[in-house]
């Protein structure tokens, strides 16, 4: 199979969303400390008639009816999430009601978990099974759906929510460039969620941090050698013309390209200029852990890398600021942002994508693009995802709202015997909502 890679993409928010500049002042914060500070301008969150599951039901539903895609035409489907509503049921099997409608069981996959992982994990099981013997000529379909909230703390403002559908099959726009991975796996506590009574993680915001930067530079590492082993010359940014991360909130986005620059930097590649060696020489001798704690190399790096920033992550960086993290979503819609800016200079484009999930996998891959007949052409893609329109429809309530609707989901959550407030008001025709969790915590969905 040649190409195989992504086909087409939708995204789903909800419509709901909090101004971070209005957080900063309700929660008594330094101005700027949520804007300047993460680098995050708003944030979407969930009300009580929307989940996990209504999200990916409208992010599935809407990309098979906007690129006309047969529901009898998709034979694997995975969704990637980190978001616990049944410990044993999966996400997919909700699914399932759109496809049996058109009498399609014939579907393989379940769900994947490892905090903002289990996308990437279940992508990468839907391009494997194309590229493999068992596949039956039909597409696949790969789902990243998660609703992020944190306790009360200096968490909450990283919160997020949303759900985007992928088409997986050959000949694609998206294409991966199968041979050139590298990853990153180790065991950590830096994000997890021991407590199934509540739906917020325990996190340790700053070891986070140095395990993201740790693992972004080990994957980075075993990404150029494969590329070296392949290709026969050395990789440096120069060879990727996008840098795409996970993105939790900005300013880590903004660290992170910069320790990439460094790392360029240390292996005397090219990309790195004459004046921004010498800026960076006094650095050259600290050990990893030194590095990784010196905030004059953090200040001086992104200095020096801003310019490649510029064009090479920041097109990357819109959906995720406006929306949040968004988990197992982030990398992706940090990815649809690019085609939403760029859609029609990206013809033979080379992205390299970075995946992290907490506890901790991630691993660093890449895609080459082309441009393909519609529907699965690149400006297709933007023109369905439609994400100026979606953010133009949102609705900003206030913090207090915001923080009232926190409250009341803490206690709905795991909870059974309750009927939603069904305002569906803010939602657009075409979108599925939770209604009711019976006596026996059966969940039952409709569609607007
Ligand atoms: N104006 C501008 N910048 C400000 C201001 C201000 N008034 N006040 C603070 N800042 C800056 C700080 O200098 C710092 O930036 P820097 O790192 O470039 O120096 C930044 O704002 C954050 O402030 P801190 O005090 O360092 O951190 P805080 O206690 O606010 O916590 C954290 C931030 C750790 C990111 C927290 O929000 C968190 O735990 N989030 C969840 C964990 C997470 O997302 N980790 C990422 C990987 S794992 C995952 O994806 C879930």
């Amino acid at each position: 199979n040649n190409d195989v890679g992504i086909l087409a993409m939708e995204i789903y928010f909800p419509p709901t969303c909090v101004q971070q500049e209005a957080l900063e002042v309700h929660d008594g914060a330094s101005k700027g400390k949520y804007t300047i500070g993460l680098g995050q301008d708003c944030m979407a969150f969930c009300t009580d008639v929307e989940d996990v599951i209504s999200m990916s039901l409208t992010a599935v539903s809407s990309l098979l009816e906007k690129y006309q895609i047969d529901p009898k035409q998709i034979g694997r489907l995975e969704v990637g999430s980190e978001t616990v509503i049944d410990k044993s049921k999966s996400i997919k099997t909700f699914l399932m009601q759109i496809f049996e409608e058109h009498g399609n069981t014939d579907i393989e996959g379940v769900d994947s978990t490892n905090a903002c992982y289990g996308g990437t994990a279940a992508l990468f099981n839907v391009v494997n099974w194309v590229e493999s013997s068992s596949w039956d000529g039909r597409y696949g379909l790969v789902v990243c759906t998660d609703s992020a909230v944190y306790a009360e703390g200096p968490a909450r403002p990283t919160g997020g929510a949303a759900a985007i559908a992928m088409l997986i099959g050959p000949n694609a726009p998206i294409a991966f460039e199968s041979k050139f991975r590298g990853s990153h796996m180790s065991h950590a506590y830096d994000f997890y969620k021991p407590n199934l009574a509540s739906e917020y993680p325990v996190v340790d915001g700053k070891l986070s941090q140095t395990c993201y930067l740790m693992a972004l530079d080990s994957c980075y590492k075993r990404f150029c050698a494969k590329f070296e082993k392949f290709q026969g010359n050395p990789f440096s940014l120069s060879d990727a013309d996008y840098v795409v991360f996970h993105s939790p909130y900005n300013k880590l986005v903004q660290k992170s390209f910069a320790r990439l620059y460094f790392m360029d930097f240390l292996r005397n590649a090219s990309s790195v200029d004459e004046a921004a060696k010498e800026k960076l020489a006094p650095y050259s001798s600290l050990s990893g852990d030194e590095s990784y704690a010196s905030r004059d190399l953090e200040k001086t790096s992104q200095q020096v890398a801003k310019q490649l920033y510029d064009a090479k992550v920041q097109p990357t960086t819109f959906v995720p600021k406006q929306v949040g993290n968004m988990y197992t979503a982030s990398l992706y819609a940090a990815f649809a942002s690019l085609i939403h800016n760029k859609h029609s200079e990206l013809d033979g484009k080379r992205v390299v994508m970075f995946s992290y999930g907490s506890g901790l996998t991630s691993t660093m891959f890449s895609f080459r693009l082309r441009e393909c007949q519609n529907p699965f052409s690149l400006s297709n893609i933007a023109t369905v995802m439609d994400i100026s329109g979606k953010l133009k429809s949102r609705h900003e309530v206030t913090p207090e709202k915001f923080i009232d609707n926190l409250q009341l989901m803490e206690h709905r959550y795991g909870g059974k015997d309750f009927v939603t407030s069904k305002d569906v008001s803010l939602l657009s025709p075409g979108t599925f909502y939770l209604t009711q969790v019976d006596s026996m915590y059966r969940r039952f969905y409709s569609k607007k």
